[in-house]
């Protein structure tokens, strides 16, 4: 298990093994104290040092919950709108919103409504009373009239161009499917959905989906049908099709598997929320030169992971590195980037700390 370095100093003197700092990291510290007394103590850091904006990709906005409505069991759709009554920004098919809950914990939630009705945004929320607490308090706290903070749409998941489309989705990843499924019927776009759940009653949003004709969607309960065949799934997709999916990570793991099998050069594609396993992770320490504290990564967290434990409030979005929302000025150290979007020069003083490592040694970075 991995800990801050404040949690280490709880132990008692006589507890901690001699440690000799080596004279790099003797000058990194002068240097981040060097720094936090110019740059974050000073009177004059609010003008010598502000945060590295990151990319203008959404932002923060304050909206209020307008309805709480229960689409299955531990289900619950939330419709948030401005305030001031005022049109929301617009979205497409794919998108998703960043919820800053009332506690400061960060979800993702894909926008499930109409993307064409700017008056609201829904979004959906399975309880899971095993998980981090995130949908527990979406559930237990979140009522009509509630003020909460949003960051986005971003849209990681869109809609491809394609001669024709198979949606598959198991339980709550329904979600994205709903407004991809309206873009397509506009447009007179050829489609099918299979959709699976454990039962009927588990599956958000089949009233929704009774709009459409019987030969477009299919609904898989498994304790009317059985387990799904994904590869039977997956082939009946036309060829040039693009094959959406989204729904637990063992699908989509089998989804690509037979994917590959069945139709290489097929189009899949899948969403998740949760971070990527780190690959060929070693550990690290991060020093946070505002705070004046480091953080332990171990070899299999991301830097980001690490890093909430000491500020559970700093700034993220995908946990895949492609939103930018992560991205934090390194001031010392070598780094292991491991994203696509930082350019050259970006990647010459900062990471994103959802993906990238250090590539040898301690990191400084500015928070
Ligand atoms: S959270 Fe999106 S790039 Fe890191």
């Amino acid at each position: 298990m991995t800990m801050t370095t404040s949690d280490r100093s709880a132990g008692s003197d006589s507890d901690t093994p001699h440690f000799e700092p080596s004279r790099v990291l003797r000058l990194v510290a002068r240097a981040t104290v060097a720094y936090r007394h110019v740059f974050a103590a000073s009177r004059a850091a609010p003008w010598l040092s502000r945060p590295k904006p990151v990319r203008n990709w959404g932002f923060d906005r304050d909206l209020i919950v307008a309805e709480v409505r229960t689409e299955a069991a531990d289900v619950v759709s939330l419709k948030v709108v401005s305030p001031d009554g005022r049109d929301l920004p617009s979205w497409i098919p794919g998108a998703h919103l960043d919820l800053i809950l009332p506690s400061g914990k960060q979800r993702q939630y894909s926008l499930c409504g109409d993307p064409d009705d700017l008056s609201s945004y829904r979004i959906a929320v399975r309880r899971i009373d095993t998980g981090l607490g995130g949908s527990i308090e979406v559930h237990d706290s979140l009522r009509a009239g509630t003020s909460i903070t949003v960051r986005g749409p971003r849209n990681a998941f869109p809609l491809v161009a394609a001669d024709s489309y198979l949606f598959v989705a198991g339980g709550i990843g329904i979600t994205p499917i709903l407004p991809m499924l309206k873009r397509c019927h506009d447009r007179e776009l050829p489609w099918r959905l299979v959709y699976l759940g454990r039962s009927r009653a588990t599956m958000p949003f089949l009233d929704d989906l009774a709009r459409y004709s019987r030969g477009q969607v299919e609904i898989r309960p498994d304790d009317e049908l059985g387990p799904p065949d994904i590869a039977g799934i997956v082939a009946t997709a036309s060829p040039g099709a693009a094959v959406y999916m989204c729904g637990p990570t063992p699908l989509m793991t089998t989804a690509r598997r037979v994917m590959r099998e069945i139709d290489p050069t097929g189009s899949l594609h899948t969403e998740r929320f949760s971070p990527l396993p780190v690959a060929d992770g070693r550990e690290f320490e991060i020093h946070l030169a505002r705070r004046g504290t480091t953080v332990s990564v171990g070899p299999d967290e991301t830097a980001l992971a690490a890093i909430r434990r000491e500020v559970p409030g700093v700034a993220y979005s995908c946990q895949q590195g492609f939103c930018g929302t992560c991205r934090v000025r390194v001031l010392a150290g070598e780094v292991d980037h491991r994203d696509r979007i930082l350019t050259h020069n970006e990647k010459e003083d900062s990471m994103l700390i959802c993906l990238s490592r250090s590539a040898g040694g301690s990191l400084v970075v500015d928070l």
